[in-house]
């Protein structure tokens, strides 16, 4: 069986053409403005894939304020570069979320769409991005799906049939385990959204 990393690496050739679609821009232009970003703010989008988020990210951001767009799929980071790399105030770096290397508080909001079911050591990610944000930052993790549909899309390809989000409890505990609080959880037919704040 394939590694997850090898599993994104070979999807990564048609990924736009099977997920960038109209459907994902509406629940993009819907679901982003819920994430609360502000002008000049510093985003890490983890998992970033081909990019698909990066667009609507810089849009929030604006000139003055940055996206950080990591991966640790090699032919994912490439397809991305192809798309976004004359881009001023966007860095695009082939990463580890488990090896976060950035300076304590250097981000104001992280995100992972479409990513957290992926990650092995949830804890461990966790503790990273909670370091990697400033004080009173936030960590949102979004998919298209709830997470029952998540957990019936992942079961078309073994390498990823069992990876799942943590139920709602358990997600919490994680969550604040790793330092962060007020977490809120949305989750419902087209759309799961976890919102929560650095302590
Ligand atoms: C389902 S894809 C989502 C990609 C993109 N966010 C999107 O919505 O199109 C998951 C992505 O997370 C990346 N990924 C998974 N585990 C990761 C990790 N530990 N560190 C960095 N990237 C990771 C994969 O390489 C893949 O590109």
């Amino acid at each position: 069986m394939l590694t997850r990393k090898e599993f994104f690496n070979r999807a990564a050739h048609d990924w736009d053409e099977k997920y960038a679609t109209v459907h994902l821009s509406t629940f993009l232009e819907k679901t982003v403005p819920k994430f609360g970003l502000r002008k000049g703010q510093d985003v890490l989008d983890v998992g970033t894939g081909t990019g698909v988020l990066i667009p609507y990210l810089l849009d929030c951001v604006g000139s003055s304020g940055s996206v950080t767009a990591i991966d640790y799929a090699k032919k994912m980071m490439e397809k991305c570069r192809l798309k976004f790399s004359s881009l001023k105030n966007l860095n695009i770096r082939l990463l580890n979320v488990e090896q976060l290397d950035y300076p304590p508080e250097t981000f104001h909001v992280a995100i992972c769409f479409g990513v957290f079911p992926h990650i092995p050591n949830k804890p461990e990610a966790l503790l990273q991005i909670n370091r990697a944000l400033k004080l009173g930052g936030r960590f949102i993790i979004a998919h298209a799906l709830s997470s029952h549909e998540i957990e019936i899309h992942h079961r078309k390809a073994p390498t990823v049939a069992f990876d799942a989000l943590p139920k709602n409890g358990e997600m919490k505990n994680l969550l604040k385990s790793a330092g962060f609080d007020d977490v809120s959880i949305t989750d419902q037919p087209g759309c799961y959204l976890c919102i929560s704040t650095k302590l």
